[in-house]
């Protein structure tokens, strides 16, 4: 008998919250955290203090509170009196980005060595500021990201969906500790940037898409582009633009045919010229402006599937004359060449040359030089690029290419013979598997790519990322080990999602929100 109220004392006091907690309702789940008893009750005024060098945080949490909860924060100088304490300190963990959040019923305290770190802390507490209704529970997190590079690429040549559609996209980026956005400007059926050197690329360039390829021209200004850079770095986002090249140039050769390479019956117009000097200043041009717009001093070049449309270059005699005089044998190492020297365009600007995973044949610089795996078929080719000591993104196709279809039943979309991407195939993903523990350094991180061939819609956009971003950025963080515990802590996103009109794959219920055809 003593024994059982003995049980029943202990259980009483487990559930009573001392010791005991389940997860916090946190995407990407925190690498540790434990949580104590009571409550902090979110009051209708708080106080924010904050070291002088997070003045940036402290404002963004301060919108952010506002636009969730409609409560005015203010600051406040005195740290003892402060609701919220956004502090610099030590941590344990010195992985860049590593925070401790520390909630009690007086106080919340998010501190870090750094502002990336004091940023993940604030995301962390609006997860839970957004999904309580008036009260958190006193969770002490001590959390670091896994991997540094935590990427999503939006692909808006194909198809168009302007600034504000980005702008989400870039908040929930934020919302799920994600820090690079890559993002794909340029191919076959649209030019989407304004160049001023070259004002045709975005007026011609920009004209028509994958569904209409008459449409009036889209594309976004430099003021545009500055506005967006500036709304992701609030968010601690960088943006990475790529400029696709000597392939998928359709549109810019609408524009400019005169530095055309050709195509080939299924890809007319494909290339750039790579025997055309004046193709290397116009380009090199081209990518100085993008540099001035694009602070985080990378540029990705493409580089991916020439072959599709080089089959001109086999014709031109210029090419045959430059590949006699370069001692070139055949149309890759005439690839190489060109990429070569783009490559050194981007270093003269100090710039870090990217690359999909075709370049990881060329040796270039490994410290300005960074692949992107995503041929998931090509295993190869992501050992080559380890090999030659290039850090890589991993991206791979399956399961990363998330406009390839969730669900067995969903019939618009890309699959992979019968492959495809289902949420916890995104959830698991784990580079252990994948990557000899030796070349550890050199995965920079992961990335989602959401290419827009059969994506026409806003719409299509969301059913295609909700909820496979939240599952993607667990697995970026590195706490992606228990698939049901995650699909409980998704659950209470799913309101979230709905508040804010995301038209969102339901995993718990398909009917609610049908497949967009289109
Ligand atoms: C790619 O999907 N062509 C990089």
């Amino acid at each position: 008998m003593k024994k059982t109220l003995l049980l029943v004392a202990l259980f009483t006091i487990c559930f009573a919250g001392i010791g005991f907690a389940s997860n916090p309702p946190i995407i990407p789940l925190p690498q540790s955290h434990s949580m104590a008893k009571g409550s902090f009750k979110i009051k209708d005024q708080l106080t924010i203090y904050f070291d002088d060098s997070f003045a940036n945080d402290a404002y963004y949490l301060q919108k952010q509170i506002f636009d969730i909860k409609g409560i005015t924060a203010s600051f406040g100088s005195d740290k003892n009196s402060a609701d919220i304490i956004l502090e610099q300190k030590s941590q344990k963990n010195k992985q860049e980005g590593a925070y401790t959040l520390a909630i009690s019923e007086s106080k919340i305290s998010i501190s870090s060595e750094n502002d990336l770190g004091i940023f993940n802390g604030i995301a962390s507490l609006l997860q839970l500021i957004t999904i309580a209704e008036s009260e958190i529970d006193c969770w002490t997190i001590e959390d670091y990201p896994l991997h540094g590079w935590r990427g999503f690429m939006l692909d808006e040549s194909r198809h168009f969906f302007g600034k504000e559609k980005v702008k989400q996209i870039l908040d929930y980026m934020a919302f799920y500790k994600l820090n690079r956005f890559h993002w794909h400007l340029t191919d076959d059926p649209g030019w989407r940037i304004e160049i001023k050197k070259y004002p045709h690329l975005a007026y011609t360039g920009g004209i028509g898409n994958m569904t209409y390829p008459n449409d009036p021209p889209q594309y976004y200004t430099q003021e545009e582009v500055k506005e967006i850079v500036r709304y992701a770095a609030e968010r601690k986002i960088e943006v990475i633009p790529e400029i696709d090249m000597p392939g998928h140039a359709r549109a810019a050769n609408r524009a400019y045919p005169e530095y055309s390479g050709g195509g080939s019956k299924s890809h007319p117009e494909f290339t750039f010229d790579p025997a055309n000097e004046d193709t290397y200043q116009y380009l090199t041009d081209i990518l100085k402006e993008i540099n001035v717009l694009f602070p985080s001093e990378m540029i990705h070049l493409g580089g991916d599937e020439v072959h599709f449309g080089n089959e001109q270059w086999k014709h031109n005699d210029k090419i045959k004359e430059l590949m006699e005089k370069e001692g070139m044998k055949d149309l890759a190492e005439v690839e190489k060449y060109f990429m070569v020297r783009m490559a050194d365009s981007l270093y003269a600007m100090n710039n870090t040359f990217l690359a999909w995973d075709e370049m990881a044949e060329i040796s270039l610089p490994t410290d300005k030089t960074i692949m992107f795996w995503w041929r998931h078929d090509r295993k190869d080719q992501l050992q080559k690029a380890l090999e030659k000591n290039y850090p890589v993104i991993l991206c791979p196709r399956i399961p990363f290419y998330i406009d390839f279809v969730q669900d067995e039943d969903h019939t618009t979309g890309r699959r992979w013979g019968k492959e495809y991407s289902p949420l916890e195939l995104v959830y698991e993903f784990n580079t252990k598997n994948l990557v000899d523990s030796k070349y550890d350094s050199q995965v920079l991180g992961l990335q989602a790519n959401l290419w827009a061939e059969t994506i026409q819609t806003k719409q299509r956009v969301d059913y295609l990322t909700f909820p496979r971003i939240s599952a993607f950025a667990e697995a970026a963080w590195g706490q992606n080990n228990d698939y049901d515990d995650y699909l409980n802590r998704l659950e209470s996103h799913l309101p979230i999602y709905r508040n804010d009109n995301v038209f969102f794959f339901n995993p718990f219920d398909h009917s609610e929100n049908p497949e967009p055809k289109k």
